[in-house]
């Protein structure tokens, strides 16, 4: 057990953007408490593991750096655990790894500073895990590296319980924060010349819902957030089809802010195996509404994720993912093989797809997608797109940043332009990456 006040920290990050905002809250707070960053997790004086829980692979990762770090653990360090393996595991992670000092859930994030003071106060091992955030103050002081991107959450939890997921567990329910709150956030970053923000939720489109008297459905936050002055660009993270209503898609086309870029997760083809998982829309509904979407935004792109090896799945099953992802050409999917997690409804039935089977699905959805991703960047050659310029590219030579529908675009150009948006004509492509070069001005016309 540590014993010292730690005077610098270290805060590793797994799982989803969520996290990455969490870390930078929790590092907001340490900042406020006079801590400075340390280089790396060794010369830290305080160690943070914000995790995830989503499959297996994602906890073991962690598990196994706690054991080792246990092993050879003789430093003065406050060692702590938090995010989704924190809710999910809670105070059996002292069990395991006693050298552990504080475990803190994803609802209690800004109650880093209290716990650290009783940790060294008390010696002894605290945990703190509530079900359900509280909106308050600390929030705000997010310490963020990126100058020209934030994340900027809206919603926390999740209440949608899809039979294979331990989020709305390790979140618990949905908690929309204030419009307010939101529009004062999203203002003080733009005013410090923030160009993208991306609001963060499990499931950003119900936002509101569990507080109808703020009149205020997230539309209706698009519009308010539309309207700050500089706001150049704003996206959104993630969202569940059910409530991809007709009004966000009309936002997505009248904002002028908005990007058209859609995360539309359909998880499985067949309406059988989307029942099973409880996400309480059919195939037929979904490819509905997909079709409106792309009747009010026709230049919209569209992202998904996909579960292959979901118990039960037959090999036909499996082919109408296959076709669906054929058929609607995302232009990006995250394909995972199902990996069932304690605690939730999937639990109950077999994991009887065996790991080979449950490969293979998934190397022919990635080698589809790779054709499908392929096609759409030849189809990008020759024409101009707006790029949001973010940093020199890795090789250190030529400038990098993204379209509104979120492809890599390098290009050559100087430091100066970092942070501005330019328009650039694609020549060619590379793997991901679209290569183009500086367009002449466009005028005020919006090009995506
Ligand atoms: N709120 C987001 C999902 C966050 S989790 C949404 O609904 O889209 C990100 C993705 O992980 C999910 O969309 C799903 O495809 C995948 N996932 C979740 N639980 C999983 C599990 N038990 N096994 C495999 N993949 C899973
Ligand atoms: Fe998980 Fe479903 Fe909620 Fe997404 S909507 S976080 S997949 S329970
Ligand atoms: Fe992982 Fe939790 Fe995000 S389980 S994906 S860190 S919400």
């Amino acid at each position: 057990m540590a014993m010292n006040e730690p005077k610098t920290y270290f805060i590793r990050t797994y799982g989803c953007q969520m996290n990455e905002l969490d870390t930078e809250i929790m590092a907001g707070q340490l900042h406020k408490k006079g801590l400075i960053a340390a280089s790396d997790e060794e010369n830290a004086d305080l160690l943070i593991f914000n995790t995830c829980s989503i499959r297996d692979l994602a906890e073991r990762k962690v598990m196994g750096k706690l054991g080792r770090m246990g092993r050879g653990h003789k430093r003065n360090q406050v060692i702590g655990v938090t995010g989704c393996m924190a809710m999910a595991k809670k105070e059996s992670l002292f069990r395991k790894f006693p050298h552990l000092d504080f475990v803190i859930g994803t609802n209690n994030i800004t109650d880093l500073g209290t716990v650290l003071d009783e940790v060294l106060y008390t010696k002894r091992q605290i945990v703190k895990t509530d079900d359900r955030f509280e909106e308050n103050l600390d929030y705000l002081v997010a310490k963020r590296d990126n100058k020209i991107k934030a994340f900027v959450s809206i919603i926390r939890g999740c209440d949608k319980f899809c039979t294979y997921c331990v989020v709305p567990y390790t979140r618990g329910q949905e908690v929309s924060r204030p419009p307010e709150s939101i529009v004062e956030e999203c203002k003080k970053l733009v005013d410090a010349g923030y160009k993208e923000i991306t609001l963060l939720g499990q499931n950003v489109n119900s936002y509101g819902k569990d507080q109808p008297e703020w009149n205020c459905l997230f539309h209706d936050l698009l519009g308010k957030l539309d309207k700050i002055p500089g706001m150049e660009r704003i996206r959104f993270m993630t969202s569940h089809p059910i409530d991809i209503t007709k009004e966000l898609m009309e936002a997505i086309r009248d904002l002028p802010s908005m990007c058209e870029f859609v995360h539309f997760p359909i998880q499985a083809g067949s309406s059988r195996i989307l029942k099973k998982m409880h996400r309480i829309y059919t195939k037929e509904q979904y490819l509905e509404k997909v079709a409106l979407l792309r009747e009010i935004v026709p230049n919209v792109s569209l992202g998904t994720d996909i579960i292959v090896g979901f118990p039960t799945e037959t090999e036909a099953e499996f082919q109408e993912t296959y076709d669906v992802l054929k058929d609607i050409r995302y232009s990006l999917a995250f394909i995972y093989a199902y990996s069932p997690r304690k605690g939730t409804p999937a639990m109950r039935w077999k994991d009887d797809i065996p790991e080979e089977v449950k490969l293979d699905r998934l190397q022919r959805l990635m080698a589809l997608q790779d054709e499908v991703s392929n096609e759409e960047r030849a189809r990008m050659l020759g024409n101009t797109y707006e790029v949001l310029v973010e940093r020199f590219n890795k090789d250190g030579k030529m400038l990098k940043g993204r379209t509104r529908c979120w492809k890599k675009v390098i290009f050559d150009g100087d430091e100066s332009l970092i942070g501005t948006l330019q328009q650039i004509k694609v020549h060619s492509f590379s793997h991901e990456t679209l290569i183009g070069e500086l367009a002449k001005p466009q005028g005020h016309l919006k090009v995506i």
